[in-house]
């Protein structure tokens, strides 16, 4: 059994704001499950203290750089006996609003010291300065807010492994060289080869740079990084690191019983392969709960989405514009939040369009799982996407995704192609061109087949015959473990 320390800035069910919550509540537990003995740890937010009982400290650190000491407490992630340690520092984590941002919208001005101290934390239990007896063999970090951990332990004897996962590499915790400063780190951090990256200080790099191994949640977007369309100047660094077999993709997988349509309390009516027509149920439930008219025969398109550029938002503005305009048989329901450009677009569209365009501006697991459920389509035109996991949501609730062939959408779906559909392979409607004009011909594609049930229905069981829960991709992990 090995020793595996995973540590994230956000975990399902308790702090979420995209994907990466919902990969670190669930990885832990799929690895545990195939037998490694793993703990997690997270930032103390307020949400944390709030949900969680029986909080026992089980050390307390005082690190260069800051004037309070920290605690480190004691639970197990809900509903498991996986160990949770948070990093409990009042100051820095015990606050209203979101894990980076304030509640009124924008980043935390403190986020370069609370993710600092967050790697101090995690670099010190890698270690186990406390003293718990239990030393990982290996240390798991995912995106910036863990970058400078591997970089805090590169030059310590006897140190774990160390893995490095990117879910995004547009977010990478850039600071200028104050910061750096500030926070007292080693300055022999500071160099090209290290965590500066132009004149800038980069988390990112930390974790790019000092880790024994970096994975990403996708095949593609493993090799799209390599490129300067989606390097961000980083293409350099990971194709070097390519070349050493030191990146690997990996796609993620799904609870399958978080998100499960035959018992999933949020949805109208249970549904399952066997019993797809009351899928149907939930999509009159979704058309009544948003005020649209509850026609069977239009197109329900879903939408649920960080309104941010990476997904296209702009696109799916601009093609349901112009398929409204030419009075297309569709409709679209929205649930999203974000920059509040998108937001006021979208109130825009639904205002131009009111039988044809709810929307919900908000974060609401429920609506989520009933727009999975009652949707016939799922967009996600992203212009890039390192795994997505909605329209892998969207397979298992028999909702065709309609993705860009980008990243995880490239490897996750499969195009209705004529092709696809005689081999039997087909669950989804994919295309090239990051245009509105080209995602609005492959809705009109989907508009097209929906018209023809037999064959609509074929690419719905499908889709919910395919399989992304976690087993295989924790089964890759472990491979990665045991070389390293
Ligand atoms: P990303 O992590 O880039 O946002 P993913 O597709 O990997 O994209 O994951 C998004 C996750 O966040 C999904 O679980 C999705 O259901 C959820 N989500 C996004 N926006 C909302 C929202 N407004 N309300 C509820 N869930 C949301
Ligand atoms: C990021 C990515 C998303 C991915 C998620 C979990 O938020 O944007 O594509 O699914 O991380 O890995």
């Amino acid at each position: 059994m090995r020793k595996i320390l995973f540590a994230s800035s956000e975990v399902h069910p308790l702090v979420k704001t995209g994907g990466l919550a919902d990969v670190s509540g669930s990885l832990p537990i799929a690895l545990r499950e195939q037998g490694e003995d793993v703990r997690i740890i997270m930032p103390a937010y307020r949400q944390c203290l709030s949900a969680l009982k029986d909080l026992k400290t089980i050390a307390t650190f005082k690190f260069d750089g800051y004037y309070m000491p920290i605690d480190i407490l004691q639970t197990t992630l809900p509903g498991t006996d996986v160990i949770l340690w948070l990093v409990h520092s009042p100051h820095h984590f015990d606050r209203d609003g979101g894990p980076y941002g304030k509640p009124t919208g924008g980043d935390w001005e403190d986020n370069a010291a609370r993710f600092s101290l967050f790697s101090r934390a995690i670099a010190a239990l890698a270690m186990d300065e406390a003293n718990q007896g239990w030393k990982p063999d290996l240390l798991h970090c995912n995106d910036w807010q863990t970058g400078l951990a591997p970089a805090l332990l590169s030059d310590q004897e006897d140190r774990p492994a160390t893995i490095f996962t990117i879910h995004n590499l547009a977010y990478q915790g850039l600071y200028p060289r104050e910061v750096f400063d500030a926070l007292d780190l080693p300055v022999s951090l500071w160099h090209p080869e290290g965590i500066e990256f132009y004149d800038l200080m980069s988390f990112m790099k930390g974790g790019l740079i000092y880790a024994d191994h970096i994975t990403t949640v996708s095949p593609t977007y493993a090799e799209e990084i390599c490129t300067y369309e989606f390097g961000y100047g980083l293409e350099g660094l990971l194709t070097k690191r390519a070349k050493e077999t030191r990146l690997t993709g990996i796609l993620n997988g799904i609870d399958n019983d978080e998100w499960d349509p035959s018992h999933d309390p949020h949805l109208a009516k249970s549904f399952s392969v066997k019993t797809i027509r009351n899928k149907l149920a939930n999509k009159t439930a979704l058309q009544q709960q948003f005020g649209l008219p509850d026609k069977e025969d239009v197109l329900l398109m879903g939408l649920v989405s960080r309104l941010v550029s990476q997904k296209g938002i702009d696109l799916t503005l601009t093609a349901v514009t112009n398929l409204l305009q030419e009075g297309a048989n569709v409709q679209l329901v929205c649930l999203g939040s974000g920059e509040p450009s998108y937001e006021q677009d979208l109130r825009v569209l639904r205002a131009r369009f009111p039988d044809k365009v709810a929307l919900h501006i908000g974060y609401s697991e429920a609506i989520a799982h009933q727009i999975e459920a009652g949707s016939d389509v799922f967009l996600m035109p992203s212009r890039f996407e390192p795994c997505g996991l909605n329209q892998l949501y969207s397979l298992r609730y028999g909702t065709l995704p309609i993705v860009r062939n980008t990243g995880g959408l490239a490897d996750s779906i499969v195009d209705a192609s004529d092709e696809n559909r005689q081999q039997g392979t087909a669950t989804g409607f994919k295309f090239e061109l990051s245009t509105a004009l080209a995602l609005q011909q492959t809705i009109q594609d989907a508009i097209d087949l929906f018209e023809r049930p037999r064959i609509w229905r074929k690419l719905v069981v499908t889709a919910m015959e395919s399989d992304f829960s976690w087993q295989k991709s924790a089964e890759k992990y472990i491979e990665l473990y045991e070389q390293l």
